[in-house]
């Protein structure tokens, strides 16, 4: 596809510098070692299959995340979303789940949304939890603005921390936004927020070789479990 560059100058939002996320692993219930770690603007493609099969998935809301998500990762690969960063999850290189999130401005980030692919482990709790590491520790805001979309992301977050309601909206619409303080984020940090650094090398060097995507089955499987026949 040609791009017109001179157009672009006025289409592309400023990329804002950004201090990276530096990788973890964190040790689940059942022993496996979950790489949490950031990606980029060119690992998008590798991701997107893994979000695709949600589209069609009614149950917790996968559906309406999903897209979302998706609509935002390929608008973040075309530059057309402002400030993104995306954490993932691997197992032995398996995409196990991810979140974004943006920076509004210095002080204020925007989380948008959480989307666990294996479930059961609380895989996108301990992401959600590094998202707001990221925000708070090393992107060092004051103050992180968090809506829900799902009654399971309502329990994870706004009960789980104790988060603050606000007045007004929050960006992406819907329900009303609560936020994520530094002082609420140090508060939860030693029950919710886990993992170790270094990576080990071998482990990074599995993440790093290639984010494996299960196939569209295994993902509908994974995320309905044993329910599955009951739902659909
Ligand atoms: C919200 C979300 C990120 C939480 O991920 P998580 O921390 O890994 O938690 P799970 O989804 O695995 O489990 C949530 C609960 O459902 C149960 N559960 C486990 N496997 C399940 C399955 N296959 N189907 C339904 N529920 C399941 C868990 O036991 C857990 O119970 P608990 O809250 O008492 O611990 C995840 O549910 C998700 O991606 N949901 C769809 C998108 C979404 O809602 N995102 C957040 C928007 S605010």
């Amino acid at each position: 596809m040609r791009i017109d560059m001179e157009l672009e100058r006025y289409l592309r939002p400023p990329d804002r510098e950004m201090p990276p996320y530096p990788a973890k692993v964190i040790t689940l219930a059942t022993g496996s070692k979950m790489v949490v770690r950031q990606v980029f603007r060119e690992d998008v493609p590798a991701i997107l299959p893994a979000v695709r099969p949600t589209l069609d998935i009614p149950r917790d809301y996968y559906d309406v995340v999903g897209s979302r998500v998706y609509a935002e990762l390929l608008a973040w690969y075309r530059y057309r979303y402002r400030d993104v960063f995306c954490i993932i999850g691997q197992i032995d290189g398996l995409l196990v789940g991810l979140v974004n999130s943006r920076m509004f401005s210095p002080q204020l980030g925007i989380s948008l949304h959480t989307l666990a692919i294996e479930r059961g482990l609380r895989i996108g709790a301990h992401l959600f939890a590094a998202k707001m590491e990221h925000h708070i520790e090393y992107l060092g805001q004051e103050e992180v603005l968090i809506t829900a979309e799902s009654p399971i992301g309502f329990r994870r977050w706004m009960i789980e921390y104790g988060l603050e309601l606000r007045e007004g909206q929050h960006e992406l619409g819907g329900a009303a936004p609560y936020a994520l303080t530094r002082e609420m984020y140090f508060d939860a940090k030693h029950r919710l927020v886990a993992g170790e650094r270094p990576v080990p090398q071998e482990l990074m060097e599995v993440a790093q070789r290639e984010i494996r995507v299960a196939s569209e089955t295994d993902i509908i499987e994974k995320i309905l479990g044993a329910r599955r026949r009951e739902i659909l």
